[in-house]
């Protein structure tokens, strides 16, 4: 007997019963780590252009790029729900064009959903989706695809004005058919606020302890992207510095002799060796 696959509707039902965990991972060995410890939803975020290829932001993101990340986080992963960014400009442009890149990472990618980021206007983007078979998540808050009007990663929603533009967005999301919405950093009164609105579950980042879900990216988490360290993350280990240490120990001893030793050499039969060396 297998294990269960973890689906949009079990998400979205599982409001009130518990709270939910999604975490990125953009490749198949971080992947098959996630989904072995029991997380509910791997995100192939488009922040994999930050941290996996080193760009300033998610902006220049493709298509192709998320395609190619999500065929091996879902090569990877048995249990969780695999959800796909939808890339910056993959889905503004009109209803087309999010089918058309939203298939594309459910067909040849394998994801079992996508996100977007917006509210209001790209509620026609997730009501066709949506109709077509494929579940969204929402993200509005701090939405890093519109860091260039936002004027740079910042909390949203600190005027009461703003806080219930939030809430309106939430909740049309809702209605135009998301089975769960992402939270970026605002207030956590807010954030708690939505949360008892809707009958769907919100997952925070930078969003307080009342979201019903959480979220973090994989390399934040781990302490393996140092580039910057958002508020919102707790660094849980710091593998950058395992990691370091178990490098520079194999260039210690390859220099050294010491590696590789007898256990990692192959040996020939004694008379094979014997005629060899004559
Ligand atoms: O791309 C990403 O990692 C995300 C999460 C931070 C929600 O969108
Ligand atoms: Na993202």
């Amino acid at each position: 007997t297998g294990v269960k696959p973890v689906t949009s509707l079990d998400i979205r039902q599982s409001k009130g019963d518990r709270k939910l965990t999604m975490l990125t991972a953009y490749d198949y060995s971080s992947a098959t780590l996630v989904d072995e410890c029991d997380i509910d939803m791997i995100l192939v975020g488009d922040s994999l252009g930050m941290v996996m290829l080193g760009r300033e932001d998610t902006i220049s993101v493709t298509v192709d790029e998320m395609v190619h990340h999500t065929r091996a986080v879902v090569r990877g992963t048995k249990r969780a729900l695999v959800i796909a960014d939808m890339p910056f400009m993959s889905y503004e442009t009109g209803v087309e064009d999010a089918m058309r890149n939203a298939a594309r990472l459910f067909q040849e990618g394998g994801a079992r959903a996508v996100k977007l980021e917006g509210g209001h206007t790209v509620v026609p983007q997730v009501q066709a989706l949506v109709n077509a078979g494929i579940p969204v998540v929402g993200h509005i808050g701090l939405t890093p695809q519109r860091v260039a009007s936002l004027g740079g990663f910042k909390v949203q929603g600190k005027t009461a004005e703003a806080a219930n533009a939030l809430l309106e967005e939430a909740k049309a999301l809702e209605a135009a058919g998301v089975f769960c919405l992402v939270l970026e950093a605002i207030p956590a009164p807010i954030a708690a606020r939505i949360t008892q609105e809707l009958t769907i579950p919100t997952i925070g980042i930078g969003a307080g302890a009342d979201c019903d879900g959480q979220v973090l990216v994989f390399h934040d988490l781990l302490g393996l992207f140092d580039r910057f360290v958002p508020k919102f993350v707790k660094q849980y280990g710091n593998l950058r510095e395992v990691a370091a240490s178990a490098i520079s120990d194999y260039k210690r001893e390859v220099e050294d002799g010491s590696f590789p030793a007898s256990e990692h050499s192959f040996a020939m039969p004694e008379h094979e060796k014997e005629k060899f060396e004559k």
